[in-house]
């Protein structure tokens, strides 16, 4: 193969993007790459495979690559341990206060034990609602359990009864959840379904001491509605690591708040992850080039 790089680190413009893809019969990009209608006409009809390093596809066309007989790689399972603790490092610093907390002890914020101070939500004994009970919303929940949770809700497109036996959890609308859930976890993927999906309405459903986690994409939130509930304190707080647009402007009204904890994007960040993730990607590519079975290939 002749094997052209971008920058390992940043997106590779789209300009560039545009007039280094021509011609190409392989693709492999990262999910800040937008993989439309025009970059699949500036490829041509060489291109036969797409290998994206993330499990998230929601930046691909899939529809055009469809159409186009273009086979698509992405990386499911070797990220889900790391995502999934990630969610429970996010949730834990979301209703323990912690960046807050950390900040008081460098501010001189921090003048004696206060038997109200800092004080925050736990889990024991909880209710914990995941909307989307797939490879990451298992791995959440299976962590989540030793904490004390008494009961674990889910919803999605379907009753997952396989999925959900190990944690006894029940499959709710998502009215319900937002209605019982002491905390949302939202792991599903971004379709048009899920777009927007946690909003005004959802977050009016939620109890006032209610800690919403949101580590699928920004775009299932709707982060107007999200700001208004915190500001009014309907509810407790929420943690992000995704969010719309990224980078979040350091100016964005959700950064003002205490009670929201906001993350850039780290789920699978850990080296271990990255470098699978990477190997795999690349095999991907690779058997998708040499027309062999690919180790893991997006079913279109
Ligand atoms: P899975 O395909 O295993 O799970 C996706 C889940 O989304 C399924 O449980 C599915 O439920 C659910 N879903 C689909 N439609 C709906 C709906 N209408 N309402 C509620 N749930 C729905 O994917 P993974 O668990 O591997 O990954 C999930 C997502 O996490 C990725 O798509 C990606 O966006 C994000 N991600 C983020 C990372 C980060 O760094 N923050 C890291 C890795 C992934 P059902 O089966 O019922 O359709
Ligand atoms: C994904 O893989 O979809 C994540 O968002 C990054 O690992």
């Amino acid at each position: 193969c002749r094997c052209v790089p971008g920058d390992a680190e940043e997106p590779v413009p789209r300009a560039e993007l545009l007039a280094g893809v021509a011609g190409a019969h392989g693709l492999l990009c990262l999910l800040s790459d937008r993989i439309d209608r025009e970059v699949l006409d500036a490829a041509g009809p060489g291109l036969k495979v797409i290998s994206t390093l993330s499990v998230g596809f929601d930046h691909l066309a899939l529809d055009e690559i469809k159409k186009r007989g273009i086979r698509v790689g992405y990386t499911p399972d070797v990220l889900t341990d790391a995502t999934a603790e990630l969610t429970v490092a996010l949730l834990l610093s979301a209703c323990r206060r912690l960046p807050e907390a950390a900040q008081q002890v460098r501010s001189g914020g921090w003048t004696t034990w206060k038997p109200l101070w800092m004080c925050g939500y736990g889990l024991s004994d909880s209710t914990v609602g995941i909307i989307g009970l797939g490879r990451i919303g298992q791995a959440v929940a299976r962590r989540l359990k030793p904490f004390g949770v008494r009961k674990f809700l889910y919803t999605g497109s379907g009753p997952r009864p396989e999925s959900a036996a190990e944690f006894g959890a029940e499959f709710v609308p998502l009215a319900r959840l937002a209605q019982e859930s002491d905390f949302v976890v939202v792991t599903c993927a971004l379709t048009p379904a899920t777009q927007g999906m946690c909003n005004k309405d959802f977050f009016a459903r939620m109890k006032k001491t209610s800690v919403f986690v949101n580590t699928s994409r920004g775009a299932v939130v709707n982060q107007e509605d999200l700001y208004e509930a915190l500001a009014q304190g309907q509810i407790a707080a929420a943690g992000l690591d995704v969010t719309t647009p990224e980078p979040l402007p350091t100016d964005h009204p959700l950064l003002s708040l205490q009670n929201c904890v906001v993350l850039p994007h780290i789920g699978s960040a850990t080296y271990a992850t990255r470098s699978t993730m990477a190997v795999l990607a690349a095999r991907n590519l690779l058997s998708g080039l040499r027309g062999e079975p690919m180790p893991q290939e997006l079913t279109l």
